[in-house]
């Protein structure tokens, strides 16, 4: 029997529902740590997807892409943000499955190639609704992601402004504003953006040029840990445009505030509910006429898929101990050079799903196992030195053949995987099938 994709929608929402309430067996006394925290989590969800059947199958390296997860983000950003558009950022995970559970959730996207075009192009993706949001393209990009049905493009200079000459007048841009975020280790602002104090003169710029701007875009920065940087950035944004607005007798009907939405590798970061309550009570001042958008790349695509990797080889070198992987940082783990994320990695054998019924001895020893860790090196599989995924890992003795596990693998990882050394892309599997 087949289910629509609104009851889908609504036993993962139930199912998200029932997971965010405190869990019965965390004990007062003892307060886990991130990483048994996660741990926890990831061997249910391990154990659910049967991340050991799903290697054995398909292999090693292997990305597990769980779509009922990018559904569960949405509806996340849906509840705690109501009435915002999500466009979500197809860089952050450019995979077909993504694009589908994105497109029948009911959001669209942000895209900033051709490339990206293709893509949703042949999921049945309905461009005229999509964003494109590179600041500095060439006319032909422009005019053919127009002839696509693209509508509403981004400037941040002068320059860029004259490349829409001669497009007719249903084309409209948002003027990207920079600000800067140096808390943030993937701070967007000194490559785009135009500083708000510049703003005026790139607005009028483009009215002289018969462009219509319909509102303004940043980001601030990507893994934003704190709702401040929001606040700040729609405080400053709203005010310009009410000035703007005033001087320039024109009416604009959009603002976007980016995406930056955080998620936690190594360690925790605030509820999303309580950065998005700061975020809402900053876009209370918005006039009710503009249209909120956000383009959320990581905390969506992150949690959608886990990396399962298998140890190659192991030694003893004069720092410690060494563990040689699969893949690494040209390949999968890309995130840790691109994006300057720390993925947990754990041993399966830390993850083996409780038994219903486990005898109190077993279950003791069981854990002393796995709480048996020391440090070790992760290396990937390239013959260069920069090829490591973390340090002082901890880990139970790992031997070659033994299978790791990352969670949170979504994000700026395939999408900025390498081929470098001739190692193939990791391929990935999609759950539920
Ligand atoms: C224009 C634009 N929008 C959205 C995103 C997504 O950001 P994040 O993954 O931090 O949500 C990016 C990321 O680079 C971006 O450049």
């Amino acid at each position: 029997m087949t289910t629509t994709i609104a009851e889908r929608t609504r036993r993962i929402a139930e199912r998200a529902a029932r997971t965010t309430r405190t869990e019965p067996d965390a004990t007062p006394l003892e307060q886990p740590t991130h990483r048994e925290e996660v741990r926890r989590e990831l061997a249910a969800y391990a154990a659910r997807v049967r991340v050991t059947d799903l290697v054995r199958e398909h292999g090693s390296p292997l990305f597990v892409l769980d779509v009922d997860r990018v559904t569960t983000q949405l509806l996340a950003l849906r509840r705690e943000l109501p009435g915002v558009q999500i466009h979500f950022a197809t860089k952050s995970l450019p995979h077909p499955a993504v694009i589908r559970a994105v497109d029948a959730f009911g959001a669209t996207f942000e895209v900033a190639s051709r490339g990206e075009i293709d893509l949703l192009e042949r999921e049945g993706v309905a461009i005229e609704q999509c964003l494109h949001t590179h600041p500095v393209k060439t006319v032909a990009d422009i005019t053919g992601a127009y002839l696509r049905g693209i509508r509403t493009f981004v400037v941040d200079s002068h320059s860029e402004v004259g490349k829409f000459r001669g497009l007719p007048a249903d084309v409209a841009v948002l003027v990207r504003l920079s600000f800067p975020n140096p808390a943030v280790t993937c701070d967007l602002s000194s490559k785009f953006g135009v500083a708000p104090e510049e703003a005026d003169a790139l607005v009028a710029h483009c009215l002289r040029a018969g462009l219509r701007v319909a509102g303004f875009t940043f980001h601030v920065g990507s893994q934003t840990v704190s709702a401040r940087p929001w606040m700040r950035a729609i405080h400053r944004t709203l005010g310009l445009m009410r000035r703007l607005e005033h001087a320039h007798g024109i009416r604009f009907d959009t603002l976007d505030i980016g995406g930056g939405f955080p998620i936690a590798y190594d360690e925790p970061v605030p509820a999303f509910a309580d950065l998005a309550r700061g975020i809402r009570s900053a876009l209370a001042a918005a006039p009710s006429r503009y249209r909120i958008l956000v383009e959320p790349g990581r905390f969506v695509s992150a949690p959608a898929m886990m990396l399962a990797t298998r140890v190659v080889g192991t030694t003893e070198r004069a720092d410690g101990a060494w563990a040689y992987l699969d893949d690494g940082v040209y390949g999968a783990y890309s995130n840790i050079p691109s994006e300057q994320t720390h993925p947990l990695v754990f041993a399966a054998a830390e993850l083996d799903a409780q038994p219903v019924r486990e005898p109190e001895r077993a279950r003791v020893e069981r854990r002393l196992r796995a709480r048996r860790h020391r440090p070790v090196t992760l290396a990937g599989p390239t013959c260069d030195s920069l090829d490591v995924i973390a340090r002082d890992m901890p880990l139970p003795t790992l031997r070659a053949g033994d299978l790791l596990v990352s969670p949170m693998m979504g994000a700026y990882t395939l999408a900025t995987a390498t081929g470098f050394n001739g190692f193939a892309p990791t391929p990935v599997v999609v759950v539920p099938a």
